[in-house]
């Protein structure tokens, strides 16, 4: 099929990347010039494992980079909607580059399209779209619309697309659906997963996945639904991790028993400082937005909320008790972006927390893998920047684990030691056994689980918990 993705952001550029990968031939449109020169010239410009491998591959040959959405329009036989919906000041979704998309394919339309949502909307959107582009001129039967919703994650985006757990198609014709079942067709007959060259399969992938049709309201809600249950399991373990600091449980453990449970599962249990991302917070805002237009008070998605703002603000606190002032102490901070595996630090905890912690009078050296360049037109001069973990760590009151980044939980432990002024990290995102940090010298602090003190003494135990020195 011949196939426009217009928005080569992160959801966008692997849509379009998969796509080719699948044989189908590729147009990615976008209106940033600057990010379609560096595309063009090979350059990746945000970090998704094998993406560079599908633009290495199909680069010139099916993919092709273009401002013009209007040929582009022309030239396919459906046009994928990827660009922004981001949240608006009263916390809806900004749906102006959708409707800004929708006119200009309109103008564009001379034989059969289906125009496909991608981008995270809200319910109707389908039909505002539809709308859209008939009051722009073009006649009803000469194009329909589906919404496709994407379930990838940052940093797995491209397996998420490749080996999808299920593909969601929300069509009011079955014409439509026609065109999205060939568009799948590599996927759903298993043809990708038997060729020589098909990108690795993960773990647990089932392949070939089911490609489930719907009505357009259904998909659209199918995913603003499973991004706020993925954020509700994350608040709610969260909440029971508060609930383990105050009486001594360990949180890890109640997880191992929740998680074995076949109806709760072990994904998505992990206590921490909180979700972030340009999904999870915007969406939450949004799917709470659309639901009270609808007549319906979704005051459920306001508690999931509040628990995750509360994460963040319960470690500053445990990173007050632990060092009584905060005031010109030097933090090694390993991590900023919102999750390991990935560049982005849109809403990210752990630079918000990083933000607080300069607040408070904090001297803050960091470090991460990816997310440094996109910190940095974030924090402007006000953090050092390290060249490796133990380069932040060096003479520090304390180390910050902040993302879950593969390599924070893989340190040389002996040469952390040596790093530091104080033995004392506090992990937000519990990432090491307690019992091996002891070993180790260091006094470990984490989330949902009792402080691990070097010089172990049931009364520095006992009143570590309450928070005094
Ligand atoms: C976006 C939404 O934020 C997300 O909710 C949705 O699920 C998918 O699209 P993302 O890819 O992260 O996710 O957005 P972003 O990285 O901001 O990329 C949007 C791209 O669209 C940018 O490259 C931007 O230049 C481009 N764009 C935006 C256009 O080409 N035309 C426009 O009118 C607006
Ligand atoms: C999410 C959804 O998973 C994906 O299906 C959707 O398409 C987009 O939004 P993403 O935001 O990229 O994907 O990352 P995800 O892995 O879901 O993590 C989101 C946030 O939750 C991160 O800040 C992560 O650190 C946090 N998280 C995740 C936890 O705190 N605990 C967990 O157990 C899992």
């Amino acid at each position: 099929m011949r196939i426009a993705v217009v928005g080569s952001g992160y959801v966008g550029l692997v849509t379009g990347a998969c796509f080719a990968d699948l044989g189908h031939e590729v147009v990615l449109v976008d209106n940033d010039e600057k990010k379609l020169e560096a595309l063009r010239t090979g350059k990746v410009p945000i970090h998704e494992r094998f993406l560079p491998e599908l633009l290495e591959r199909h680069g010139g040959g099916r993919i092709k980079f273009s401002g013009d959405l209007q040929a582009a329009t022309r030239a396919s036989e459906a046009i994928f909607i990827a660009v922004g919906t981001p949240p608006t000041e009263s916390g809806d979704a900004d749906m102006s580059y959708v409707e800004s998309v929708a006119r200009e394919i309109s103008g564009a339309v001379e034989s059969y399209k289906v125009v496909v949502e991608k981008s995270t909307v809200p319910v109707y959107t389908n039909q505002w779209i539809q709308t859209i582009i008939m009051r722009n001129g073009t006649e009803p039967e000469m194009f329909d619309i589906a919404s496709n919703p994407e379930f990838l994650r940052e940093g797995t985006a491209v397996t998420d697309f490749l080996y999808p757990d299920r593909i969601v198609v929300g069509v009011e014709t079955e014409r439509a659906a026609e065109v999205m079942r060939q568009i799948y067709g590599p996927l759903t007959s298993g043809w990708y997963y038997g060729r020589a060259d098909a990108i690795p399969r993960p773990d647990r992938a089932q392949a070939p996945p089911r490609l489930i049709i719907t009505s357009a309201k259904s998909a659209e809600l199918i995913k603003h639904a499973s991004n706020a249950f993925l954020a509700m399991k994350i608040s709610f373990i969260n909440a029971v991790a508060s609930i383990c600091e105050t009486v001594g449980a360990n949180v890890q453990q109640v997880c191992d028993g929740l998680g074995t449970d076949s109806r709760i599962g072990p994904r998505f249990l992990n206590p921490g400082i909180g979700y972030g991302g340009s999904c999870f917070p915007k969406d939450l805002t949004a799917f709470r937005a659309v639901a009270k237009e609808s007549g319906y008070d979704f005051r459920l998605l306001e508690e999931v909320i509040r628990i995750n703002e509360e994460q963040r603000h319960r470690f500053l606190r445990k990173v007050r008790s632990v060092l009584w002032t905060l005031r010109g102490k030097k933090l090694g901070v390993l991590g900023l972006a919102f999750k390991g595996g990935t560049d982005d630090t849109r809403e990210s905890p752990a630079l918000l927390l990083v933000q607080e912690l300069l607040h408070e009078g904090c001297r803050v050296c960091a470090y991460d893998p990816a997310a440094m360049e996109r910190a940095k037109e974030e924090l402007g001069s006000g953090i050092e920047f390290a060249t490796d973990a133990y380069e932040a760590a060096k003479g520090a009151d304390a180390v910050l684990i902040l993302t879950e980044w593969e390599e924070f939980a893989t340190l040389d432990l002996e040469r952390l030691r040596g790093a530091v002024k104080y033995p004392i990290v506090l992990d937000g995102r519990n990432l090491y056994d307690p019992a091996v940090m002891t070993e180790h010298g260091f006094s470990y602090y984490s989330v949902g689980r009792p402080p691990a003190l070097r010089e172990e003494t049931h009364a520095a135990r006992a009143s570590a918990h309450n928070g005094r020195p």
